[in-house]
């Protein structure tokens, strides 16, 4: 039998963690973000974590294709694009596994009002939204549990 498989994948400035507005975004780093998520898979039951960050919407778009029939859970953080990517709404419709869809800030309360709006969310099987890190944990498990 294969061995289940969970990919993180963020989109765009989160390479910037630990710079970014930490009352938005928290202290922990990118490379400290994944670390925390591997540990946390590998304990929930995953015998693997695809761990992929891009500025690029494409490589988003592509790297998705890539996992689509593949990949057992798949959290996500698009960045500003689950604002108004309908390139990667159309891109998860094509995952057949369980997608989370995960914000480190509450965007429901931040104070721009197209923050407010996710365009991917009704392709989602779950949005964590204002956790911080944690909230990636909490995906993880969600996902585990799925299996
Ligand atoms: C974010 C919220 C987005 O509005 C923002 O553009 C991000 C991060 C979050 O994790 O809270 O880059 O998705």
């Amino acid at each position: 039998m294969r061995r289940p498989a969970v990919a993180v994948l963020n989109g765009c400035n989160l390479n910037m963690l630990g710079l970014r507005d930490p009352r938005y975004y928290g202290t922990v780093t990118l490379a400290e973000l994944d670390k925390l998520v591997g540990e946390k898979a590998a304990g929930a039951g995953f015998a693997g974590c695809v761990c992929f960050q891009t500025n690029h919407e494409g490589a988003m778009v592509e790297k998705i294709q890539e996992l689509c029939q593949s990949i057992d859970g798949m959290i996500i953080n698009p960045g500003a694009w689950t604002h108004y990517s309908f390139a990667i709404h159309d891109a998860l419709e094509l995952v057949a596994a369980p997608v989370v869809e995960v914000h480190l800030s509450d965007i429901a309360s931040r104070k721009e009002e197209w923050r407010r709006r996710s365009v991917i969310s009704d392709v989602c099987d779950r949005t964590i939204s204002g956790k911080g890190f944690e909230g990636y944990l909490e995906a993880v498990d969600w996902l585990a549990e799925r299996l």
